[in-house]
């Protein structure tokens, strides 16, 4: 099967290397030296420009495509695919707007029933900014567009007096013309991502990522730091959590499909498990980075099948093993304030497959044949075992068989902020 692959980060190297039963071309923003290795063809152009793209294939015939990053999604990319009569595994422009416009899916969650929103509400005064942050005491404000997961300001978190917050919303008002202002949901976060086929979808292990730089959760919201898995349920969470988190996944799929745009793609749930259940902070029309790299190497199945057979609107259920895994992202010194890049990194590639570990390229370039940073994430390394305490000490042994001016949240994945989360997530129910 030639399978067309677009986007050229950590997580579409994953992809790419699951692809490994098929014929792979890609097309990258920025050339990633792994993927081109990996690749038939590929082709370097701006990938969410949908004229662009369009050109860059013409001439070519493909059995599959599958358009990655989330801005792609927003820019038609999978519209352009399909018009050129190739079968498509990723969501359409009208499908992805669950993504791209955040009062669009609030809207839709309330339209069809579907539980899990906090209270919210899109303003386009500063008054009315103020009457919610009065109303609901604690809130989050965020712009509806994509923002990368770095456009978001919680209270008590990013600021604490009324005023800055008032701030940001009146900067985000000037800018887009809205804000959207959220209650503040209070608990711990997880990711629940499905394989989806317009109507049917099959769902991935729960995961749960680090937005936060720096240990302990402290510093700014970054792409993400790293990610881990524990098998079907993560250590703080309840079956009925993911039960909750599955029938919401469903009932969006099944709107969709109502609304004359069928979902068919990776279909991702950004969760919080609060006192009151399970509360739905965003949805993504695609894998999760880091968590696509979690979720992969935990599939028994053929990617390939399943990207087809969402396609055809035909699921093939994926069925996953229970190990644990640990994503760490190692980034250039200086990240994500002022990253050092264009600084040199060597990798001993031997040591790490001995080490178990495995290396994704994220953003690197090669120069002369030396690996280079840039100012964004460089490597993802990934571990598994059959215990997360294994897989993090082995995520950790591939961190330092790469050399540079690099860094990474050594705490992910450790058995204390583990019990961390599991303590908060007690003392949380424990307050109903
Ligand atoms: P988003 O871009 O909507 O995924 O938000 C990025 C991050 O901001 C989330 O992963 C949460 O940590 C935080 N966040 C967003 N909305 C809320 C909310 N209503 N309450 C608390 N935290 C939130
Ligand atoms: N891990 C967060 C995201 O992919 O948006």
């Amino acid at each position: 099967m030639k399978v067309l692959l677009i986007g050229n980060g950590a997580r579409e190297h994953a992809i790419a290397e699951k692809l490994d039963d098929c014929e792979l071309y890609s097309i990258m923003s920025k050339k990633n030296p792994a993927i081109a290795q990996l690749s038939k063809e590929y082709w370097i152009c701006d990938i969410e420009n949908a004229d662009i793209v369009a050109k860059t294939i013409a001439g070519h015939e493909f059995d599959l495509g599958f358009s990655s990053p989330d801005a792609t999604l927003a820019a038609g990319i999978s519209d352009v695919l399909g018009g050129c009569g190739i079968l498509v595994a990723s969501p359409s422009r009208a499908a992805s707007r669950i993504e791209w416009d955040k009062s669009y899916m609030r809207t839709l969650l309330q339209k069809y029933g579907i539980k899990g929103s906090p209270k919210f509400e899109v303003v386009k005064s500063p008054a009315d900014a103020l009457r919610l942050m009065k109303e609901y005491d604690q809130v989050a404000i965020k712009p509806l567009g994509l923002t990368g997961g770095k456009g978001v300001k919680v209270s008590g978190e990013h600021f604490t007096q009324t005023d800055d917050g008032l701030k940001y919303a009146e900067t985000l008002i000037t800018k887009d013309g809205t804000a959207l202002i959220e209650e503040k949901l209070v608990g711990e976060e997880f990711t629940l991502q499905a394989f989806c086929d317009g109507t049917r979808i099959g769902v991935m292990p729960p995961i749960q990522d680090h937005k936060r730089a720096f240990v302990g959760d402290k510093g700014s919201n970054t792409g993400g730091m790293g990610s881990y898995s524990t098998g079907p349920l993560l250590p703080f969470l309840e079956h009925s959590d993911i039960e909750s988190g599955k029938k919401i996944l469903q009932g969006v799929v099944s709107a969709l499909k109502k609304e004359g745009t069928p979902f068919h793609g990776i279909l991702y749930g950004q969760f919080m498990a609060t006192a009151h259940g399970i509360k739905i902070v965003e949805f993504n029309a695609r894998f999760g980075d880091p968590e696509a790299i979690n979720a992969l190497s935990l599939l028994n199945d053929s990617l390939g099948n399943i990207l087809l057979s969402m396609a055809e609107g035909q699921l093939h259920q994926p069925s996953f093993s229970n190990d644990s895994t640990v994503v760490k992202y190692l980034v250039p010194q200086g990240y994500p304030d002022k990253p050092i890049a264009d600084s040199p990194v060597t990798i001993d590639s031997a040591a790490i497959e001995e080490s178990g570990a495995k290396i994704y390229y994220a953003s690197v370039y090669d120069k002369g044949g030396k690996i280079m940073t840039t100012s964004s994430r460089s490597f993802a390394i990934l571990s598994k075992a059959t215990t997360l305490e294994e897989a993090e000490d082995k995520a950790e042994k591939g961190c330092s068989l790469i050399h540079g001016a690099l860094w990474h949240r050594e705490d992910i994945g450790t058995n204390s902020l583990v019990e961390k989360r599991i303590e908060r997530m007690k003392s949380l129910r424990g307050q109903k």
